[in-house]
């Protein structure tokens, strides 16, 4: 019968065996990317977990994700129809829709806005530059304000203000204060959004759980509040644009949604995928890139014989009387390999977002029915001992041959970004924003941690993996290169 046929074509997924109800959820444990990799020890690089009552196929390691992703592309773009999921970005989200006609165009206009805005020609290049080293010399004065009388303070706050501002300056022509204090909750309160969408997370898996009263069901009404408020403030901000809209003038990227999707030629997307989209970039470019800086700085502390190297360095490029710049990246080899090894080593986006089969697929000999929930596991890319010497070892110096160049096979083989048809589309303005941050922050200051507390590198688990119980303090270099606020 039917019912015999779909449970043995189930036993066929290799995987752990699923307890009732709640499946392999209480397996998971506090990192769900270093249980994966365990998993995959013993089940191969495709196997099935259940959570509640969804079947999920995680894909680990650099042969099987590649196949999967590249090989079958199109098979696998596809996003799960989580309930969170239909929260985001005022239902409008491209990041969190499933792949459709009107994802390839909605996203094809996401993209080609971030070019235009970051790469398309020289002018455009050096606005987004000076976007970044305003907001980079505007963290050095906050980070020495903090430091003041020895005092040693936690950075994120204000690394998730500084890269808010840089993609807020390019979405609406307009940047934050640092003791704005509206704008930091808000920004406080969407540092939580990757707990709730992260692969792993339980609510969209165990809906069911809402109906009592627990703790799953206040994760589900804070992430539906976080989500109204963050979409309240961009929507505010369209708003606006639509009111003093002129075709001659492009003012930043909202006027340039605004115009490709109400003003051009019919792409099948309404006036409120323009919320949508600018939501979706302001989320993502905000979280992903001062998580990362938050780890560089950690790194600089707990490594301060690196953090000295990389000064020389800067030093003997760069000099003391002029600020680092985009034209200085080539000779900082050991500055972008610190920035891959950061990357590697924390795998900070450990799990990319949950995906979904748009179609039967087979990986590695296993069958994938159509429409099943597929976790992608970067971490286990970048710790294969198959790939990496000592992938537990925090080493730059890996990224680089013996003449200081930087190796670019093995820098495109650090997975972070994702792969195939969902991969990232802000890598690039990521990488330079990160650069920019990183080489003026060095520059400027000297970074060390509270010799009291042990340097310790615990994290969070979520979308992103954030440092917990991070504390620095920041000291000039020389003279500020920067007008003095
Ligand atoms: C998607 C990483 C910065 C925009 C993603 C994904 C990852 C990722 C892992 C999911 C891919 C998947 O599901 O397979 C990162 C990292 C960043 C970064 C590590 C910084 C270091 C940015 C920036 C922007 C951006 C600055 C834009 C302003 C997006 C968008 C998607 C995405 C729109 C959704 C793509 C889709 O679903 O088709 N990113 N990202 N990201 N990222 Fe980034």
């Amino acid at each position: 019968c039917l019912w015999v046929r779909n449970l043995r074509q189930k036993r066929r997924l290799p995987g752990p065996f699923p307890w009732p109800v709640v499946g392999n959820a209480m397996q998971l444990g506090q990192m769900p990317h270093i249980t994966f990799s365990k998993l995959s020890k013993k089940y191969g690089n495709v196997y099935q977990i259940r959570l509640g009552c969804n079947d999920i196929v995680v894909l680990n390691g650099d042969t099987a994700i590649r196949q999967a992703l590249i090989q079958h592309s199109t098979a696998f773009a596809g996003r799960p129809n989580f309930l969170s999921f239909q929260m985001i970005s005022g239902g409008k989200s491209m990041t969190f829709s499933n792949y459709s006609t009107q994802w390839k165009m909605h996203r094809r206009i996401a993209q080609s806005t971030i070019r235009a805005f970051s790469s398309a020609n020289s002018q455009t290049k050096k606005a987004f530059e000076q976007h970044i080293v305003g907001e980079a010399l505007d963290l050095v004065q906050v980070f020495l304000r903090h430091s003041a009388d020895g005092r040693y303070f936690n950075p994120s706050h204000e690394l998730t203000v500084a890269a808010a501002n840089v993609i807020c300056a390019l979405c609406f022509g307009k940047r934050y204060g640092h003791d704005d204090l509206e704008f930091k909750t808000l920004l406080s309160r969407v540092d939580k959004f990757g707990e709730t969408v992260g692969a792993g997370s339980l609510v969209d898996v165990m809906p069911w759980l809402q109906s009592f009263p627990n703790p799953v069901r206040s994760i589900y009404q804070n992430f539906k509040e976080l989500n109204e408020e963050f979409f309240a403030f961009v929507k505010d901000k369209v708003i606006q644009h639509r009111e003093t809209y002129n075709p001659e003038v492009t003012r930043d990227m909202s006027d340039a949604i605004i115009s490709v999707i109400e003003h051009g030629k019919d792409n099948g997307l309404t006036k409120d995928f323009v919320e949508g989209t600018v939501t979706d970039l302001i989320g993502a470019g905000q979280d992903t890139v001062s998580t990362l800086l938050q780890w560089i700085l950690l790194l600089l502390v707990k490594y301060p014989h690196i953090q000295a190297k990389l000064q020389e360095q800067i030093d003997k490029v760069v000099g003391r009387d002029r600020l680092p710049c985009m034209e200085d990246k080539s000779s900082l080899a050991y500055l972008d390999a610190f920035v891959y090894e950061t990357m590697r080593f924390t795998s900070f986006v450990p799990v990319t977002i949950p995906h979904s089969t748009t179609s039967d697929v087979t990986i590695e000999g296993v069958h994938i029915p159509r429409d099943t929930v597929v976790f992608i596991n970067q971490w286990s890319v970048n710790h294969d001992p198959q790939k990496w010497k000592d992938p537990h070892v925090f080493n730059p110096s890996r990224f680089l041959d013996e003449n200081g160049v930087l190796d670019k096979d093995l820098t495109s083989s650090v997975m972070i970004f994702s792969i195939g048809k969902r991969r990232c589309i802000g890598d690039q303005i990521a990488k330079v924003e990160v650069f920019l941050f990183f080489a003026i922050l060095i520059h400027q200051c000297s970074f060390e941690s509270n010799p009291s507390q042990e340097i310790s590198l615990d994290c969070s688990y979520g979308l992103t993996l954030k440092p917990l119980n991070h504390s620095i303090s920041a000291k000039l270099r020389g003279k500020f290169l920067g007008l003095v606020s």
